[in-house]
């Protein structure tokens, strides 16, 4: 008789990236409930939706700026106490507006960011069971695999930041003038043939895979590449380890999902193992 967790996003993944989140920020856990629902609407809001967005956005603005700026705590040790205390190190000096832009980022990256590639990493796996079983008998795969998941799985319907040519650029579809404001397209590279072979194709064995530009390129490359990649990677090694026969109690078509902006990826992952 196997055993039935609806609770597979709800217990874990959803825990997991904000615990980790707030531990190192040095953001008090006791704050999640009053921060996290507008964080969670300014992802999910759709594009009809600008003024629910907007004021969601200065609410978590505002939350930001009052950890800053110490009107609310932190807690001792984390990140954001480290760079109150360093800011006149840099040069210039950081100024609260700066640094609650950095920490602005962050508190919603490190969280829904995650959130949202782990479950969709997972429901992949565990839609295409023999990547699943792979991973749970050969652990080491777990970076390369992950790499391929985050290659291939947009974070939603917006990708890297536009862009600013600099200078006058020729590119194979024409000359593109100084000025010009340019919207990377990431999806698409992501699936370039000529970077990636059968570039639909989960395979961790490829050597390519780390070209991909699911975290951006160049100075604004994502802040938090190397937490998200450690926090995916931890999961999903532990869970194939715990449980490798996990798999769907739904069809994959079934899973509900969360269709926002950023915040795009099923809402719960009934399991059975
Ligand atoms: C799988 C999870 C994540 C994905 C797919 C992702 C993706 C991205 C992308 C596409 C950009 C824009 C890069 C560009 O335009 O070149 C970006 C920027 C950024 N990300 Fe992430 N991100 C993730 C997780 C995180 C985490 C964990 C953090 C915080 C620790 C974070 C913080 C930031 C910040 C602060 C920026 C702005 C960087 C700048 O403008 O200089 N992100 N991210």
């Amino acid at each position: 008789m196997p055993h039935r967790s609806p609770h597979l996003f709800s217990d874990l993944i959803d825990r997991v990236p904000i615990t980790v989140n707030c531990h190192f920020l040095g953001v008090p856990l006791e704050h999640v409930d009053h921060f996290r629902p507008s964080s969670r609407i300014v992802q999910i809001a759709s594009h009809e939706d600008m003024p629910d967005l907007v004021e969601h956005f200065y609410r978590v603005y505002g939350y930001v700026q009052d950890l800053v700026t110490g009107v609310r705590p932190v807690v001792p040790g984390g990140l954001i106490e480290q760079f109150r205390a360093g800011r006149d190190r840099a040069e210039p000096a950081l100024d609260d507006a700066e640094l609650t832009g950095i920490f602005f980022g962050s508190l919603l990256g490190a969280d829904q960011n995650i959130v949202s590639v782990l479950t969709k990493s997972l429901y992949t796996l565990l839609a295409a069971l023999a990547l699943w079983r792979r991973l749970a008998e050969e652990p080491e795969i777990a970076p390369r695999l992950a790499e391929e998941l985050i290659r291939l799985i947009p974070l939603g319907t917006i990708s890297a930041f536009p862009r600013i040519a600099g200078r006058d650029l020729e590119t194979s579809v024409g000359l593109v003038p100084e000025g010009s404001v340019l919207y990377p397209d990431p999806f698409a590279a992501n699936r370039g043939p000529e970077v990636f072979p059968d570039p639909l194709v989960i395979d961790p064995d490829r050597q390519s895979a780390k070209r991909h530009l699911q975290f951006g390129y160049g100075m604004h490359h994502c802040m938090g590449a190397a937490l998200a990649r450690m926090e995916i990677v931890t999961v999903l090694t532990r869970l194939a380890k715990e449980f490798p026969t996990l798999a769907l109690a739904v069809e994959p078509a079934d899973v509900p999902w969360d269709i926002g902006t950023v915040l795009r990826r099923p809402t719960s992952l009934p399991v059975t193992w």
